[in-house]
């Protein structure tokens, strides 16, 4: 960074900023949220899952949100919202010259395209904030604080995301947002599987969704097995907190901070659906000897052993102390099963994530044949 950016820095609004990983200085979530003055935000990847509870987030708090996009994903979302066209692949021409109060990186997986943006962006906004990921870790068996070891790539010239390379490329992102913002500046935020009301994974969806047809159901492992996400509007009040409130530094967004468990899943899903299942809990060997555990079959959860394992938990301590506030799981499952069914006939009839109804019958025999 050259002594000019330094002090454009040092001499901007933002020397009070809180920094450092979860050490906030200011005010609880609430009062944040009364904070009346208007932001200009760049949103980029305002559309999509997480993007648009971002925007309606920060139109519903009185500022103005600017969206950079391809156009590919939901364009007719924001008719009334200033969108500039362009791909995050050498196609930033139409940011040229523009500044922003902030700026909101939510589309970044490809390290190169973040220190582009950030790169351009810096020098001419207050605040940037980068969506990462809890996939940046580098050990999934450890509780991992925002200060653990991150994952790292062998070649850094990889572009190529998939499921092996997204988290140590989104770790690498980081790095590229940390190298052209300073640290009063740059926010870094690490959500684990996001839920809610617009998900296209079907991730944490699946579960209720499942549960609302009845009959015998297959859980993975056992009740007590534990699982975290994430209310989509949750994350996306903690992002425009940070922004109204100038908080720095790397939180874990994760649900909850206190542990939350596959039966209470369950029990939630049951509760707020008023369908019992028969649940048939396998055992995670039996899953594995199957060849059953994958994302697909089960997801948002990971086995205790194995290439998908994951033992432990992300600690979300920092965030809460900053002002995250999670709602309870049960208006996150009310509320994407109300958002569910406005989706069409052959959307619904598509789930994303979980088992067919026939897998399930054919594991279930298996399971009890086991014994037989
Ligand atoms: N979903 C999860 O559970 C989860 C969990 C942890 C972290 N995250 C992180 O959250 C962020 C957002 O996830 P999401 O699920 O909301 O993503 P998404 O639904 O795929 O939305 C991506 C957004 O980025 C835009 N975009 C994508 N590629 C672009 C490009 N090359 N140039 C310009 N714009 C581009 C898309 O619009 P166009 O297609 O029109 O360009 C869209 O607005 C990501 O950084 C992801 O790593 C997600």
């Amino acid at each position: 960074m050259t002594n000019n950016r330094r002090q454009f820095i040092k001499a901007s609004v933002l020397g009070s900023a809180a920094v450092a990983t979860g050490l906030p200085t200011l005010a609880s979530a609430g009062e944040k949220r009364k904070k009346s003055t208007s932001l200009s935000i760049l949103i980029l990847g305002g559309t999509g899952f997480i993007g648009p509870h971002m925007v309606r987030e920060a139109l519903r708090r009185g500022h103005q949100v600017t969206l950079f996009n391809r156009g590919r994903t939901d364009n007719t979302l924001f008719p009334d919202l200033e969108t500039i066209r362009g791909d995050r692949n050498n196609g930033l021409d139409g940011l040229k010259g523009r500044s922003w109060d902030a700026v909101i990186d939510n589309s970044g997986y490809v390290p190169r395209h973040v220190q582009d943006s950030a790169r351009l962006l810096a020098p001419n906004t207050k605040r940037y904030l980068y969506i990462s990921t809890v996939a940046v870790y580098a050990d999934f068996d450890v509780d991992n604080t925002e200060s653990s070891a991150l994952a790292s790539i062998a070649d850094e010239s990889i572009e190529d995301v998939n499921g092996e390379t997204y988290g140590p490329l989104k770790a690498l992102c980081e790095k590229r947002a940390r190298a052209e913002v300073d640290d009063e500046r740059l926010t870094v935020i690490r959500p684990t599987y996001i839920a809610g009301p617009g998900d296209h994974t079907d991730r944490f969806s699946y579960w209720p969704i499942r549960t609302r047809k009845g009959g015998e159901m297959v859980w993975p492992g056992t009740p007590e097995h534990t699982i975290q996400a994430i209310d989509v509007r949750d994350l996306a009040n903690f992002s425009i907190d940070c922004l109204d409130s100038d908080i720095a530094g790397t939180f874990n967004a994760v649900n909850p901070a206190r542990s939350y468990s596959m039966g209470e899943l369950l029990a939630d899903s049951q509760a707020v659906t008023g369908v019992r299942v028969d649940p048939v809990w396998i055992s995670e060997e039996f899953a594995a000897e199957q060849d059953l555990i994958s994302g697909r079959n089960f997801p948002i959860w990971r086995p205790k052993s194995g290439p998908r394992s994951r033992t432990s938990s992300f600690i979300g301590e920092a965030a809460v102390r900053a002002g995250l506030h999670n709602r309870p799981e049960r208006e996150t499952i009310r509320d994407l099963l109300t958002w569910w069914d406005t989706l069409d006939d052959d959307r619904r009839a598509n789930l994303r994530a979980g088992m067919s109804p026939d897998q399930e019958t054919e594991v279930i025999a298996a399971w009890r044949a086991r014994d037989a």
